[in-house]
């Protein structure tokens, strides 16, 4: 009997871990399990271009109907896989079904962080993880509203950007002392907080939400500090957590995510994982790390697949992030622990710089604002392990690229 493999989560790393099966000749029969109802799609364009309505949500899915079908790939979709037997190596669906398997690949991804204050469950107040999410956020976006965004990572910035534009009155609180704080150093923070200042977004940092208050509908944000916002809707962003309850049903270590190795290998020899679930070594990293980023998502993927198909392989490529906020194209490579030096390249007044980040002279992370050629080099260069001099950084004129090996 053919062997089959099942993939639980229905997102970009459960695609990626399909293509490469099938690429590396896998030949079992492959079930993927998703909790939502649509089959695996993009999530970056959901809040930048879906929200805004510039792109159909048929454009979100990564993959056309048929693409599965050629692969001989079963989509369970709306239902949760929420018990784990690897003694058994069988799981336990949500509306009851049991699904054995022969190697199950974790792809469960991440979920969005509840805010446990009171007024919480009022209406009005959203998420915004999913398409359904964004479907109903969307007509709730209509100008002259307040609308208030609570955090300011990447959901709060990409929002507030979409909807000031849209003629909202945005107000955005952050509990850190600076926007962004989670991903990029306090230069880029400073840079994006006055520009949506400039374009008419107000924001607080260091701002504590400690309750919602409305009758029906929520119509104002109370903070710790005693300030009060009035408002007509409010988004949630405060960071994901890894989605680990099945891994953890079935006994698998977990710590910030499912522990699994450089190639996606779990305590368990039949289980690999990949994605945003995990926690995982990283040559360029300190300590381990858990990853939320699509580039994150593939790469892993191809390796975790790799164990049950073709050569296998680590996953270490440099880790690279994006955001999409007004005219201004954020790129981040590498990662931003530990430095001890930054330089910007580059004149913030002219909305294309980028800033270096050194860790003993070698270059560790770049984050580049309408600097895609300085992303390009960081990626290549944080690779090839090198490490440019300040003087060679802060100069313009000096092309970094003949310091690249050949
Ligand atoms: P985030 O981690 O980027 O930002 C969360 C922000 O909320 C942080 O600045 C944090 O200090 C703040 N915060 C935490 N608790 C708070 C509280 N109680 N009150 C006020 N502020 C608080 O997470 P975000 O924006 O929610 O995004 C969720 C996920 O979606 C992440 O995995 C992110 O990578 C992903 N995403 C990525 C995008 C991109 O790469 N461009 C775009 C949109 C989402």
């Amino acid at each position: 009997m053919t062997e089959h493999l099942l993939i639980v989560g229905a997102g970009q790393a459960a695609t990626q871990a399909v293509h490469t099966l099938r690429q590396n000749g896998y030949s079992g029969r492959i079930t993927i399990v998703g909790g939502e109802r649509h089959p695996p799609y993009q999530r970056p364009p959901l809040s930048k271009k879906y929200l805004a309505g510039e792109l159909a949500r048929e454009r979100l899915e990564l993959r056309p109907a048929v693409w599965y079908r050629e692969r001989d790939v079963t989509l369970e979709l709306g239902t949760r896989a929420v018990e784990l037997e690897p003694a058994a190596r069988r799981v336990r669906l949500d509306d009851g079904r049991i699904v054995d398997y022969d190697r199950l690949i974790l792809a469960t991804g991440s979920k969005a962080r509840r805010l446990a204050v009171p007024g919480a469950e009022l209406a009005g107040i959203h998420y915004l993880r999913t398409i359904d999410d964004v479907d109903a956020i969307a007509p709730e976006l209509v100008p002259g509203r307040r609308l208030v965004l609570v955090g300011a990572g990447y959901i709060g910035l990409e929002v507030a950007s979409v909807a000031v534009r849209r003629g909202l009155d945005v107000t955005v609180l952050e509990a850190a002392d600076r926007v962004m704080s989670r991903v990029v150093g306090p230069a880029i923070s400073a840079f994006y907080e006055r520009y949506h200042r400039d374009a008419g977004v107000n924001i607080e940092c260091g701002t504590v939400v400690s309750g919602f208050v409305g009758r029906e509908r929520v119509e104002a944000v109370e903070t710790s500090g005693g300030l009060r916002f009035a408002c007509d809707v409010v988004i949630v962003g405060i960071g994901v957590d890894p989605d680990v309850e099945l891994a953890r049903s079935g006994g698998l270590p977990c710590d910030n995510g499912i522990v699994v190795d450089e190639r996606g290998r779990t305590a368990d020899p039949l289980i690999v994982a990949a994605g945003d679930c995990t926690n995982h070594p990283h040559p360029l990293a300190a300590s381990r790390v858990r990853l939320e980023s699509v580039q994150n998502a593939i790469e892993q993927a191809k390796a975790a697949a790799s164990n049950f198909a073709g050569e296998p392989h680590a996953y270490a490529e440099v880790p690279w992030f994006w955001s999409d906020q007004y005219d201004l194209k954020l790129q981040i490579a590498g990662l931003a622990e530990g430095y001890d030096e930054t330089i910007v390249r580059g004149d913030p007044a002219q909305k294309s710089f980028a800033v270096y980040h050194l860790r003993g002279g070698e270059l560790a992370a770049v984050e580049a604002v309408n600097a895609p050629r300085d992303f390009m080099f960081a990626r290549k260069a944080i690779a090839a392990r090198i490490s440019p001099r300040a003087d060679q950084i802060a100069d313009p004129a000096f092309d970094l690229a003949k310091l690249l090996p050949a």
